[in-house]
């Protein structure tokens, strides 16, 4: 347990930023009830940085935050703010938090939120901690982001829904699942599917390997393929690779299904809940022992701590394990 006693920080701002995941309620519940166990003051700033910018602020306690743990989405709502990438938006919203008497801020987002934060931070050195909120899993330092285990179980069930008609009618469908610029996503729940193909931003796409893995089903009678595709994929999304695919073998009926934004929504998994929950609690602590600068995350179960600038360099390496297997299994 802390000492609040010696700390400076007496007044914590949340929010959450950009894309919203699964969990991000139970990451607010903890910041919010951990705060009031140190008998800190807490405030939720509305819409990510847009509502430091525009002042909407409204506080909590441990009563505004009760039966939200299980709802996806965010209870402070979210947004993806420009006007915060501008020296002047930044110094409307450090005006704001100075004269709200709010002295340290918890962040929960991705790399959009992490970059604001270094900004704001080299700009204003202003305390602020990191929750890795997306589901991308695009980050480093950390093994999991919050809401990556339930979007990518959404996207499990969504599959499994999608092999039964895909088997019924023998054809090959094309599913599209998200992840900008991380494979994470597709590669779980296309290992979790067993999936005979799963093309992710990673590593290089080449049709024609595709074509041959397809033409090679043909022959030996198969004539039902789920292809996952990464929206960031190097070949383009499902409808591209569907539709280059279909000029080269076209032996067998194809559909495309672009799982989209179910994928972000819902209700979250244990998973999802208790990490939220653990980096909600962490958050606080590291604001009342001092820290600033710092994305939390977990590694080998553990809470780790990296620097914003580190967390958003790279995201994290992809396991050749995993692509390895991937290769050997899907074939
Ligand atoms: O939050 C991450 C993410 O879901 C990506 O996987 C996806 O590319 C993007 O957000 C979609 O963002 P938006 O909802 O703003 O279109």
């Amino acid at each position: 347990m802390m000492n609040q006693q010696q700390s400076s920080i007496k007044h914590i701002g949340v929010l959450s930023s950009g894309g919203d995941s699964p969990g991000m309620n139970a990451a607010i519940r903890a910041v919010v009830r951990t705060a009031a166990h140190y008998q800190l003051q807490v405030t939720g700033i509305l819409h990510g940085y847009q509502g430091l910018i525009d002042n909407e602020m409204i506080a909590l306690d441990e009563c505004s935050v009760s039966q939200i743990i299980h709802t996806g989405g965010t209870i402070l709502r979210t947004s993806r703010c420009e006007a915060f990438r501008t020296k002047a938006g930044m110094e409307t919203a450090h005006t704001n938090l100075k004269q709200a008497g709010i002295d340290g801020l918890v962040v929960i987002g991705g790399d959009g939120t992490y970059k604001g934060a270094v900004e704001f931070n080299n700009l204003f050195s202003f305390p602020i901690i990191g929750i890795p909120g997306t589901i991308d899993k695009d980050l480093a330092g950390t093994d999991y982001t919050l809401g990556f285990d339930t979007a990518v179980n959404t996207a499990m069930y969504a599959i499994d829904k999608i092999r039964d008609t895909a088997t019924s009618h023998e054809r090959i469908f094309f599913v599209e699942v998200m992840g900008r610029d991380a494979g994470y996503i597709a590669l779980h729940s296309g290992l979790a599917t067993g999936a005979e193909a799963i093309l992710i931003p990673e590593t290089k796409t080449y049709i024609d390997q595709l074509v041959a893995q397809l033409e090679r089903g043909w022959k030996r009678k198969k004539r039902c393929h789920i292809i996952i595709v990464a929206e960031g994929d190097d070949a383009g999304g499902a409808m591209k690779v569907a539709a280059e695919v279909g000029k080269k073998f076209n032996s067998i009926e194809t559909r495309v299904s672009i799982l989209g934004h179910i994928q972000r929504g819902g209700s979250p998994t244990v998973n999802d809940r208790v990490l939220g929950s653990r980096w909600g609690f962490a958050a606080v602590e590291a604001l009342i022992a001092g820290k600033k600068g710092i994305a939390l995350g977990v590694i080998n179960n553990e809470i780790s701590e990296t620097p914003f600038e580190v967390a958003v360099k790279e995201h994290g390496v992809v396991s050749e394990e995993l692509l390895n297997m991937m290769y050997i299994l899907s074939s």
